[in-house]
């Protein structure tokens, strides 16, 4: 048992992350990479984008500004290991190994595909699987994937994700059962108590599928444009208000303290007018993000640093990838033939440490392979000769054999330039023998 708990998240690299991501996911996040007993895996899900959206310009746009996010907001790259889910090729592998330990039944059973099935029933659509691609309808097995390369105990999502993890242990369970214990059962990380879902511009959950968001780092002139389309009510100024029922105050509250709170709750009940509350949200918002926004507009515009803090992740998450699969290869028996040498890189240094006897065989099989290259050299050369034989004697059975020879040679000509490479070494071997026992 690692001594340290791993945390493990991704966000899927479609669209532009909004003040509830950052309350919901990044914030918490950053701030959990600081622990000093947690190991933590940030990683930007863009074998999941794919799934979404098949515009290659936004899926490559978003993973960028989704990378500058997290280093504006200040995540340690140093502590935390950030790195983006593509660059790990063991990910992709792991998912086949956990296909095959997945029962379909419950792939069935997935909400994002059960709610497209819905859907499609609401239409009366004939098909009900229509518009469902196997990657939507499989991606929990990804998701496991990302989670168990890494062994990760605790993964901090929102709701809507717990029946995912849940999928994710019963497969690692089966895996484990099957090929013997090499994955750790991950858990859920939810907030505790009533989820914080932030409300968006017209008082609905903000969520990029409802076009309400605020982004996180919108410009200035932005954000105060956004912040005065949120819905109020038509109370005027003077009229006490209730700041329980407001989406201006339920954001100024998300980011500001108590204390602070406080003085606008009281300002409701004095009947702050909403041009002025807003006025309010929107200096609270603008000092409070403008710090990392500006950090955020500096690595935007340099996206060599953004990848090499990116390549840096992947080489230290590799660190751990590359051997756990060599591991796990093993494991279902995918494995080299003569000892523990699947890698390249392995077999060279697995080569040094094999004792006299797995040298000895290895020495065999490198002979035994030499024998059987010589023995197919001969076999063709002695095809060859036949060959040539049998021409020379159509040749010399002719009425012009000298004729029919220079004939013979141009027809292997043309042969021989339309040829591909195997067939045409073959024909300039028959070409050049012939030419040779003409002459001679
Ligand atoms: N599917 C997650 C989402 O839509 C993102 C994600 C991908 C993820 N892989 C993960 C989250 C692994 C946690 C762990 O939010």
């Amino acid at each position: 048992m690692q001594a340290k708990q791993r945390v493990l998240t991704g966000i899927t690299t479609t669209g532009t992350p909004h003040l509830g991501n950052y309350l919901g996911a990044l914030k918490p996040a950053v701030a959990a990479s600081q622990k000093i007993d947690t190991d933590s895996f940030y990683f930007l899900a863009d074998y999941h984008a794919l799934i979404k959206c098949q515009d290659p310009q936004t899926v490559h746009r978003s993973g960028r500004e989704i990378a500058a996010i997290w280093l504006a907001l200040g995540l340690d790259t140093d502590k935390a290991t950030f790195y983006r889910q593509s660059d790990i090729p063991e990910i992709p592998q792991l998912a086949w190994f956990l296909t095959c330990m997945t029962a379909k039944g419950m792939m069935n059973r997935a909400h994002a595909y059960k709610a497209s099935v819905d859907e499609n029933q609401r239409q009366s659509s004939v098909d009900l699987d229509q518009g469902i691609s196997m990657g939507l309808y499989s991606y929990p097995i990804l998701m496991a994937a990302d989670i168990l390369m890494f062994n990760a105990h605790h993964i901090p999502v929102g709701k809507d994700q717990i029946q995912h993890i849940e999928m994710c242990r019963d497969i690692a369970m089966r895996f484990n059962h099957t090929y013997g214990e090499h994955f750790v059962l991950p858990e859920a990380m939810v907030e505790e108590g009533e989820p914080k879902v932030l409300s968006g511009l017209d008082g609905r959950k903000m969520s990029k599928s409802y076009g309400n968001i605020i982004p996180l780092f919108a410009p200035a002139d932005e954000l105060r444009k956004l912040i005065f389309q949120i819905t109020t009510n038509s109370l005027q100024p003077g009229e006490v208000k209730d700041p329980d029922t407001c989406t201006l105050f339920e954001i100024y509250s998300a980011f500001a303290s108590p204390e602070e709170t406080m003085v606008i709750r009281q300002a409701y009940a004095n009947g702050i007018g909403w041009g002025d509350m807003k006025g309010q949200l929107f200096e609270y918002l603008n000092d409070y993000l403008s710090p990392a926004r500006k950090r955020y507009d500096e690595i935007i515009t340099d996206p060599a640093y953004i990848e090499s803090e990116l390549q840096k992740g992947a080489a230290k998450a590799r660190a751990h990838s590359e051997p756990f699969m060599q591991r796990l290869r093993s494991a279902v028996g995918i494995m080299s033939l003569v000892g523990d040498m699947g890698s390249k890189k392995q077999s060279t240094r697995v080569k040094k440490e094999l004792n006299q006897e797995e040298q000895a065989k290895v020495d065999a099989g490198k002979a035994k392979a030499m024998a059987i290259a010589k023995q197919r050299a001969d076999e063709e050369a002695q095809q060859l000769a036949i060959k040539v034989d049998e021409l020379l004697k159509t040749i010399a059975a002719s009425s012009h054999p000298k004729a029919a020879g220079e004939d013979m040679l141009e027809a292997l000509q043309v042969q021989m330039d339309g040829a591909k490479k195997k067939a045409k070494k073959s024909l300039q071997q028959t070409f050049e023998l012939l030419k040779q026992r003409l002459t001679s």
